[in-house]
């Protein structure tokens, strides 16, 4: 691939890319599966290896095709669209801003975004995302592994006030709160509730920010405050979606 310069008129092109995400989400009501690609393209990152990470590498049919992946081949063609008229802009950026768009257009807080993250065809071997059937220990495994703490993992779980499960995706169905396209802390609210919050959806990987104390403060702290909630979530999304990028 050329060389990415981040010069002026990138910055343009991104500028004219986020009003078309923002309308083509609001046309699609896709919001939600718009943030799951952004986080599914990043969350592969490895610090160690510094392998994986928020560089486009989901567009390819090796990586979409892992089970976890299910369905975001929706999300990689939706954004096929906004690439055809912004060729410059790499997908690695394009996929980022499609998740921070979907965050602010449904209510949730501003999101840094730095552009500049450059493309890279290295699928990641599949088992690097968490798996939605396991607990505390492996949700530390798998967020520490990309350099993430204990308040991001809590925060970003957040995201799922946003959207929700389809069966013939992951086998698991249902929305997390009652207004699945509304960003606030609706999620914290419910997931505290237990059982008395009927007809909505908790993974065991939710179910366990209660187990442990270093989660469940962040838990009843975004639960009774929206706006530190929101101001948390927008610092974890930023470092999420910069795992393994130095803007220059
Ligand atoms: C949906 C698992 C963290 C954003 C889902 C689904 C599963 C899942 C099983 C349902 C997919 C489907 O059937 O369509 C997990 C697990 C996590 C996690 C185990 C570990 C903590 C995150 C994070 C974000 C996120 C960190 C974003 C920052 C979303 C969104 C949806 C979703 C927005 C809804 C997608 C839609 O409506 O199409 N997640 N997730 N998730 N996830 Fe997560």
């Amino acid at each position: 691939m050329a060389e990415l310069v981040v010069d002026a008129v990138y910055l343009k092109e991104i500028k004219k890319a986020r009003r078309e995400l923002r309308a083509l989400i609001a046309n699609k009501n896709c919001a939600p599966i718009m943030l799951r690609l952004a986080w599914h393209d990043a969350g592969t990152y490895d610090a160690k290896s510094k392998t994986g990470g928020p560089n486009g590498s989901i567009r390819n049919e090796e990586e979409y095709n892992h089970g976890a992946n299910s369905g975001l081949k929706i999300a990689i063609d939706l954004c096929e669209d906004v690439k055809a008229k912004h060729p410059k802009i790499t997908y690695a950026d394009l996929y980022q801003l499609a998740g921070v768009v979907a965050v602010e257009i449904t209510g949730g807080p501003d999101i840094n975004f730095v552009p500049g993250r450059k493309d890279s065809n290295a699928c990641t071997d599949e088992g690097r995302l968490p798996d939605a059937n396991q607990g505390f220990k492996h949700l530390k495994d798998v967020f520490y592994r990309m350099g993430l703490s204990d308040k991001d993992i809590v925060a970003l779980s957040g995201a799922h006030t946003l959207g929700r499960a389809h069966l013939e995706r992951s086998g698991f169905d249902g929305p997390w709160t009652r207004d699945p396209l509304k960003f606030d802390n609706s999620y914290f609210v419910e997931l505290l509730k237990g059982k008395e919050s009927e007809g909505l959806l908790k993974l065991s990987t939710d179910e366990t920010l209660l187990d442990v104390p270093e989660f469940r403060r962040y838990v009843e702290l975004y639960a009774k405050d929206e706006d530190v909630f929101f101001s948390d979530y927008a610092e974890a999304h930023k470092k999420l979606s910069e795992l393994g990028f130095s803007p220059t």
